[in-house]
């Protein structure tokens, strides 16, 4: 159970801490280094099947430039994220009763010149996402790179997180949030976490 002893390493109170002041909490050295290097090979492999997140229904978005790459179990390593957060889900369910059943995640690709313009991943309550989880997986990513998550927290304060190889940032879905222009290609998997209550409208 690989799953089980990864969170074994994750500060749970921290974390669990963080959410709650903030509505946003980082994870550092997130995954051991044989994961994170075999789950940054299993998308560098698979590059040329992603394809532009701006077009959706055939509608082209001009907020964003990266390119995705949905995951399921035939991407068994990057499946394993996903295993994993929905044993972290458990515990996010068990501290605030946020009622998360689901996670969904894809690859991202940001080559240098993408990025994507200030948005919410859960505007207005408009779908189920509850907390966004974003894992940095480039082999290296240096200070000049760009490519930050700018995000404000619930209290209205703007953060600027570097983009850190290893590093997962998790944060409410309804937060404001942008992805600074990046100078060199940046590598991530975005997951969200999802409670699966109808949407009203
Ligand atoms: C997203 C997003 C942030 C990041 O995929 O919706 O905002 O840092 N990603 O990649
Ligand atoms: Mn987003």
């Amino acid at each position: 159970m690989q799953q089980l002893s990864v969170l074994n390493s994750w500060n749970i109170d921290d974390i669990l801490d963080d959410l709650n002041l903030y509505g946003f909490a980082l994870i550092d050295d997130a995954y051991p280094l044989d994961y994170l290097h075999a789950v940054a090979g299993e998308c560098i492999e698979n590059l040329q099947r992603f394809r532009d997140a701006a077009i959706q229904n055939g509608v082209v978005s001009k907020i964003r430039s990266d390119h995705i790459l949905w995951i399921n179990d035939q991407l068994p390593i990057a499946h394993q994220h996903i295993l994993t957060l929905e044993q972290f889900s458990q515990q996010l369910n068990r501290a605030f009763f946020l009622g998360i059943k689901d996670v969904e995640a894809h690859f991202a690709c940001y080559n240098a010149g993408e990025f994507y313009a200030l948005h919410r991943d859960n505007p207005q309550q408009k779908n189920d996402r509850v907390i966004s989880v974003v894992f940095y997986l480039h082999p290296d990513w240096q200070d000049d790179w760009g490519g930050e998550l700018r995000l404000q927290d619930k209290h209205g304060n703007w953060h600027i997180i570097a983009p850190k190889t290893n590093r997962i940032a998790l944060f409410q879905s309804d937060l404001l949030h942008e992805v600074l222009l990046a100078k060199q290609q940046r590598l991530s998997i975005t997951a969200w976490l999802r409670n699966n209550n109808p949407i009203l409208n």
